[in-house]
């Protein structure tokens, strides 16, 4: 059985310095990334606490370093700490979330930022990479999850300050993505049969691993996201007011979060995906079309089998690294675009943006594959192994490459709606 990405694989065949240099390379791409989104940001939306669950921007990016220097220059360089003063304000388990407003500026963050930098570079001359590779993957992965999540704290303050303006609703862009003609709401039919899931690949995260293989019986999955088009038709038909397309428990979550549309509902986007709903509602759209949730199994299967080859693929696409023609992702467009613009990016069975554009929710709680071992801490994803969180897939347009992978795992609780998120629907085969 091949299972892993060949492409990871190859990385490993270079030696140890050429390595290196793609780390460097990776490392400085990201933080360029990363500081790219708060230009213009003024100090206020910086420290600004947009939801009482979410730490203001600011605070991530104080965390992004502390986290590098923790695990890459005192854990593994075993270095004092270089700015010991920023350790309770930024660790994740520090303060509570309500009192993190009160931060350093932008600039002072940044000073400290390039300072830990700085030695982190010179560290990782010296570094044993054949035994913390993984680690530095990690480090990369950890600032991109932390940098998309201050794209959506950003979007939540949208109309509070002018310069927000640029996180105009969709209608209000001129969208550069079109597509010719709608798409149409058709469904791929999966085979039965074993299919190879997870990530061995150096740079899987703890929940990937392992690799094994799991058998489905023959479903059906949406070829494109549920569009906001379609989700029109939940809400005309009374969605938010009728109990019957609701689960008990998400009709209390709906009564004691009263809302009637998705978070970044746009009137004008019919063929974009519809973004920021909760798991109750995505599950209570599945139940009104005749549908349902797929489990994160067939969503992966969809996502990555090439069957004629009986191999698992990194990508949809095959094993390419993902660029601007695959998919929407890495802020390259700045919002959702169209489910059928991205032809080069179909899966094996011809699913659309089963990567980039929006997070996908599947029915699977956040659960340990087995063998299931910790790092680089047991918080880091054991915490959440604990029926309160379910997986979502794929990425969204905010996902960075270094997270881009069909093997990766995301999870929330299931009223959380702040992310990037709609989903796609599946249906048994003899249904
Ligand atoms: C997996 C995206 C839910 O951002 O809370 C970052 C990832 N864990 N730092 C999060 C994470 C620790 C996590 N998510
Ligand atoms: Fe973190």
């Amino acid at each position: 059985m091949k299972s892993t990405s060949t492409n990871v694989k190859a990385a490993q065949c270079f030696s140890a310095s050429s390595r290196k240099q793609q780390l460097k390379q990776q490392l400085a791409q990201s933080r360029a990334a990363t500081l790219t989104l708060f230009e213009g940001v003024d100090h206020e939306t910086f420290c600004y606490q947009a939801h009482p669950e979410f730490s203001p921007i600011g605070w991530h990016l104080g965390h992004i370093g502390l986290i590098e220097a923790h695990w890459l220059l005192e854990r593994s360089g075993r270095r004092s700490p270089l700015v010991p003063a920023y350790r309770r304000l930024f660790v994740a388990d520090g303060l509570p979330k309500a009192q993190r407003k009160n931060l350093p500026t932008f600039s002072q963050i940044c000073d400290s930022l390039q300072l830990i930098r700085e030695q982190v570079l010179l560290y990782l001359e010296e570094a044993p990479l054949d035994q913390q590779e993984w680690l530095w993957h990690w480090i990369i992965q950890h600032e991109a999850q932390h940098a998309e999540t201050i794209t959506w704290v950003l979007h939540l303050q949208r109309g509070r300050s002018p310069w927000l303006g640029r996180f105009s609703p969709i209608s209000s862009h001129q969208t550069p993505l079109s597509s010719t003609t709608g798409p149409t709401s058709d469904m791929v039919l999966v085979e039965a049969g074993y299919f190879v899931q997870g990530n061995n690949s150096i740079n899987a995260l703890d929940n990937e691993k392992s690799v094994h293989q799991v058998h489905l019986e023959a479903y059906w999955i949406d070829r494109y996201p549920v569009t906001c088009r379609e989700y029109r038709a939940f809400m005309a038909a009374g969605g938010y007011r009728n109990s019957c397309w609701w689960s008990a428990e998400g009709w209390a979550w709906l009564q004691a979060n009263p809302v009637s549309q998705p978070l970044y509902w746009d009137a004008a986007a019919d063929d974009h995906p519809v973004c920021g709903v909760s798991w109750y509602e995505a599950e209570a759209f599945a139940h009104f079309a005749g549908k349902r949730l797929p489990t994160e199994a067939e969503w992966e299967k969809a996502a990555s089998w090439n069957s004629g080859g009986a191999r698992q693929q990194t990508y949809p696409w095959g094993e390419a690294e993902p660029t601007a023609r695959h998919c929407n992702h890495s802020n390259n467009t700045g919002q959702t675009t169209p489910v059928n613009h991205y032809t080069a990016g179909q899966g094996p069975y011809g699913c659309y943006d089963m990567l980039g554009n929006v997070w996908e929710w599947t029915a699977t709680w956040f659960h340990p594959y087995k063998n299931f071992t910790s790092y680089p801490y047991a918080g880091y994803s054991m915490a959440y192994f604990d029926n309160q969180h379910r997986v979502l897939k794929g990425g969204s347009w905010a996902s960075r490459s270094p997270v881009l992978r069909s093997a990766f795992r995301n999870w929330y609780h299931p009223g959380i709606r702040q992310h990037f998120a709609g989903f796609r629907c599946a249906q048994n085969w003899n249904a």
